[in-house]
């Protein structure tokens, strides 16, 4: 088995933002501390990233606040908000190539990815917001008697926005995008594990215009920074994507200042293939579905329902795309599957491998750790996984395909349902109405059919069940950083 290889120093992207962004400036900790952040296919630590505090966040509401409260933001007219989001796409397309290796240097993702999928996202997001900022507005309403009744649609105010590690910067845009479009402000805590690009991001959003207050980054860890944003008086509302554990905790810190929240958190996703699917194509969405990212996605296909007639076949395809599946150095462009992002995941994934082998699944493929050095994963794949079994309940967020065997159609609703998540499903057949029919079935918020993974900012995604609350992207995400005023005048 060959050895991850270390990156080309000649190919490493610049660090050049490490600190607190605050006000518009770059600030170290309060505290002076800082922490390593790593470069996953190596285990070398490439930066120092300041280590925010409850004083940091502090500051930062305190910045964010004074935007809102009266600042020039507060009184922009909403088309010049969005020229500034035009311009912020605009300089982040320019450093396209940079950025796409500074994601991939901090978090792991192949290079092909970075630059295919989370870059083009990322600007095609904030443009998509951008045409926005100057569409928000309320309605004129018929009530009884003799007044008139408008409402407005009000920026609900200062968000504190906490981020993952698996879409870096995909992640901010979605947060920074409607919230600035509405006309909020922002503190930002991205993930302890990936504080790169969003950095780097807020000094283009400087360089845009962008008032300095209206986006201050505090990065830091959940306990320490994440923790006292919650709990910030001054702060209007939280939006959080990560784990399903955290997003329990933040609403329960919400609930003393009543904040608003919508929550992103885990799944399970139920990938659905029918004996009528078009094979080769059911074969590489599943792949992509679940491989995807090292299977660090929170829409991860990771419950693979395949007919009975078809399995055996499905199985064969499956592992030959595993056996050619690249894995290695991220920022060579012929690398398909990188590193998981850190020591804590690899090792979480590996049990999870363990525990598919000793609850009785098979292992057709992979199962172990690849290379030396690097938290690479190799790309597994179990079969004859049953409904009860750990692997086919808990989220894994890990190159790990599980596949399972349905008969029928009425079975199969019941089945993919039995899950506390509620994120996303999928259905692979040639049957049209079979397809619709098991859509209004499923208790998900995104159903893809004869797909997966398909993404778009004006497409609303988010979870039923523990799965989250509230939708991020299209309208659905602006109506949620906005407050509705009903104003009544007696005529
Ligand atoms: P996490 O939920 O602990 O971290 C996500 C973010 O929340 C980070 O910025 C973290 O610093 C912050 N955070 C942690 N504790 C906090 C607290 N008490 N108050 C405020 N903020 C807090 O996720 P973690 O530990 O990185 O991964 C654990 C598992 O979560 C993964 O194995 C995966 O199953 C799931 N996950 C799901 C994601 C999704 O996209 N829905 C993304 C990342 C992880
Ligand atoms: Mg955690």
């Amino acid at each position: 088995m060959a050895t991850a290889v270390a990156p080309k120093s000649s190919s490493l992207p610049q660090i050049r933002q490490t600190e607190c962004f605050i006000g518009g400036r770059w600030t170290p900790s309060s505290s002076g501390k800082t922490f390593d952040t790593y470069n996953p296919a190596t285990e070398e630590v490439i930066a120092q990233v300041a280590d925010g505090q409850a004083d940091d966040i502090d500051a930062a509401v305190r910045a964010a606040r004074k935007q809102f409260d009266g600042g020039e933001w507060s009184k922009m007219d909403a088309r010049d908000r969005g020229k500034l989001l035009y311009k912020l796409a605009d300089l982040i397309e320019a450093e396209i190539d940079e950025l796409a290796a500074l994601e991939t240097l901090n978090n792991g993702k192949p290079i092909r990815d970075s630059r295919a999928a989370d870059l083009p996202l990322t600007i095609d997001c904030l443009r998509y917001y951008a045409g926005y900022a100057d569409k928000i507005h309320g309605q004129t309403i018929p009530v009884r008697g003799n007044y008139f009744t408008y409402t407005r649609r009000e920026p609900v105010g200062v968000v504190g926005q906490i981020i993952p590690w698996n879409f870096p910067m995909l992640m901010v845009a979605w947060k920074w995008g409607p919230a600035l479009a509405a006309g909020c402000t922002i503190v930002m805590k991205p993930a302890e594990q990936t504080p790169l690009t969003c950095l780097r991001m807020a000094r283009l959003a400087q360089k845009a215009g962008i008032p300095d207050g209206v986006i201050n980054v505090v990065p830091g860890f959940g306990p320490t920074a994440g923790a006292p944003l919650v709990k910030h008086p001054g702060v209007d509302k939280i939006a959080f994507t990560g784990s399903t554990e955290v997003g329990r905790i933040i609403m329960r810190d919400a609930a003393q200042t009543m904040k608003r929240v919508t929550l992103e958190l885990g799944g399970k996703s139920p990938n659905i293939v029918f004996d009528d699917a078009d094979l080769d194509a059911a074969v590489a969405g599943a792949h992509f579905g679940l491989y995807f990212n090292q299977g660090q996605c929170c829409c991860a296909g990771s419950r693979l329902f395949v007919h009975d007639k078809l399995h055996d076949r499905f199985v064969d395809k499956i592992v030959s795309l595993n056996k050619t599946r690249k894995l290695g150095n991220p920022l060579d462009p012929a690398t398909e599957q990188g590193p998981q992002v850190n020591k804590e995941q690899f090792d979480k994934i590996l049990g999870y491998i363990e525990s598919g082998k000793k609850e009785g699944a098979s292992l057709l493929s992979g199962g172990n750790r690849f290379g030396t050095r690097g938290f690479f994963i190799e790309p597994t794949l179990f079969t004859g996984v049953q409904d009860e079994m750990t692997i086919a309940r808990e989220e894994i967020f890990g190159p790990v395909m599980s596949i399972l065997k349905f008969k029928d159609l009425d079975e199969i609703a019941a089945r993919a349902n039995n899950t506390t998540y509620g994120l996303a499903a999928a259905v692979w057949t040639r049957d049209i109405a079979k397809a619709h029919a098991l859509a209004a079935k499923l208790r998900a918020g995104t159903v893809w059919i004869n797909c997966y993974d398909v993404f778009d900012a004006a497409a609303p995604f988010g979870g039923f069940k523990m799965s989250g609350l509230g939708r991020e992207l299209g309208e659905a995400a602006l109506a949620s950083y906005t407050e509705h005023k009903t104003v009544t005048v007696a005529l």
